[in-house]
């Protein structure tokens, strides 16, 4: 670094050992303010619980602590109204409130981190910011559920085709299709839910590893600040990041969801399927080709689970091997993490509103039920039925649609019925009847399976389990 580049850094907390700060270059790479300023507001609630534990245990004066927490009330607000902004030279966002504080009350400020060190605090703070963002994301995961399900239930009966290897395979509905895809979000919405639960204790009082001499109440924090309890052990109070990496993971979980729904959408939009018309709002359009209608949204969704894959790994990745109990490596958490809720957040919504405003095009879907032999597995049931072994049932079944292929047909019901007996003798006539695809569908009444009647209990078990976890 040139001589001329090297700028003092500003204040910092912990000036009192080191002669010498960082230069100005070297003190904003390890600063963390750019990214934990949005924990401004839950790094004011934690100090103002410390605080006040602080003053009912005696370890500063009452008039102190009361002084304290109106300070910070006044804080948030000005921080709220904007007639307060984050200082971006700050190291991080402890030391900017602690700063403020101790400018505006002088010594009454510079006893609030009596008892802590910054690495309980962050780790109460994240947490703090974890237990009102996450809802927030779990009520747009109930949001698009729900519009999910509110379409499937109009589409309980709509017949498309369902594929594996992407061939069509056998009937299904649009309705059975869209609850697969809630069923899904259905165990994700769970997966944010447990991760919540874990993470609801207290880390403050921690310390910086080993706790304090001092009579702290950890108690009387961890219930003002609205955890069930405190923390455990005061060294994973600092280290652990576990809550990091579940919700990372669910969020992945949940963006790779969302990845392969955005998929199914971009086929179905596409020429050769036309099973959606996404509306005009919610498509982009090319600056060279002018009757282009691309369906960017679902394409960039999917394109945005791969950051939260990352995240998954970053995280990961810096938490093997990393000694006990805090280090600084624990700084990069916060910026994995808080990509990942703000992706799913915003994928969330805009998946919804892309999925609201389409038109399914279901007279294109039910057409493509026939041809392709959707039909051949229910042609194949309907002689084990009669009593023929599964295998022989399917060799005929297979046969019959050789002979459909070399006829140039393109349905098992094109066949006359002497040229079907011709592969079993077992086949009579209601077996037209029993391979349209409605009669396929409506045959499936399993648990599990397409029949409307079936898919309508589907989306009651669905919507239930909504409604019983909030
Ligand atoms: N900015 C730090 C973080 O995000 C806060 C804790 C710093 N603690 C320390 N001993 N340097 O983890």
């Amino acid at each position: 670094m040139a001589e001329n580049d090297k700028k003092q850094a500003p204040g910092v907390l912990w000036a009192g050992r080191l002669a010498e700060k960082p230069e100005a270059e070297a003190f904003v790479f390890q600063a963390s303010i750019a990214v934990d300023s949005r924990l401004a507001r839950d790094d004011i609630r934690g100090s103002r619980a410390h605080a006040a534990m602080l003053g009912k245990q005696g370890v500063i004066p009452p008039e102190t602590a009361v002084k304290l927490d109106a300070e910070l009330e006044r804080i948030a607000g000005e921080l709220e109204s904007g007639t307060l902004t984050v200082d971006t030279n700050a190291e991080d966002i402890h030391s900017f409130i602690e700063g403020i504080l101790t400018e505006r009350l002088g010594d009454a400020g510079r006893v609030v981190h009596a008892g802590r060190s910054r690495n309980d605090q962050v780790a109460v703070d994240f947490r703090l910011y974890i237990k009102r963002a996450v809802p927030e994301l779990v009520a747009e995961l109930t949001k698009t559920i729900d519009a999910l399900l509110d379409a499937a239930e109009k589409h309980t009966g709509s017949l498309m085709p369902g594929y594996t290897h992407l061939q069509r395979a056998q009937p299904v509905t649009l309705g059975h299709h869209l609850v697969a895809w809630c069923a899904g979000l259905v165990r994700d919405r769970s997966r944010f839910t447990d991760a919540l639960n874990r993470l609801d204790e207290c880390p403050l009082g921690a310390g910086a590893l080993a706790g304090s001499s001092l009579p702290l109440d950890r108690e009387a924090t961890a219930k003002a600040l609205g955890f069930a309890r405190p923390t455990l052990n005061s060294m994973d109070s600092v280290a652990d990041r576990d809550f990091a990496l579940e919700l990372s993971s669910a969020s992945a979980i949940t963006m790779t969801h969302l990845s392969r729904f955005c998929e199914d959408v971009v086929l179905w939009a596409s020429e050769e399927f036309k099973f959606i018309d996404l509306a005009e709002s919610w498509s982009t359009g090319s600056s060279i080709m002018p009757q282009k209608k691309n369906p960017d949204f679902a394409e960039l969704i999917r394109g945005k689970s791969a950051r939260t894959t990352g995240n998954v790994v970053t995280l990961l990745t810096l938490l093997k091997g990393l000694p006990y109990a805090y280090d600084k490596d624990l700084q990069e958490d916060k910026e994995a993490l808080f990509d990942s809720i703000d992706t799913v957040r915003n994928c969330l919504r805009m998946f919804r509103g892309m999925m609201e405003s389409a038109r399914f095009n279901t007279e294109r879907m039910e057409a493509a039920c026939v041809g392709g032999f959707l039909e051949a597995t229910d042609a194949a049931e309907y002689l084990v039925r009669k009593g023929l072994p599964f295998r022989k049932a399917h060799e005929a079944a297979a046969l019959i649609v050789r002979d459909c292929v070399t006829a140039g047909l393109t349905r098992i019901a094109d066949r006359s019925l002497a040229e079907l007996k011709t592969r079993s003798a077992l086949f009579e006539a209601d077996l037209y009847d029993a391979i349209t695809p409605s009669a396929c569908v409506a045959a499936r009444k399993l648990p599990g399976g397409p029949a409307p009647e079936e898919v309508r209990r589907q989306i009651g078990v669905l919507r239930n389990t909504i409604a019983q976890y909030p």
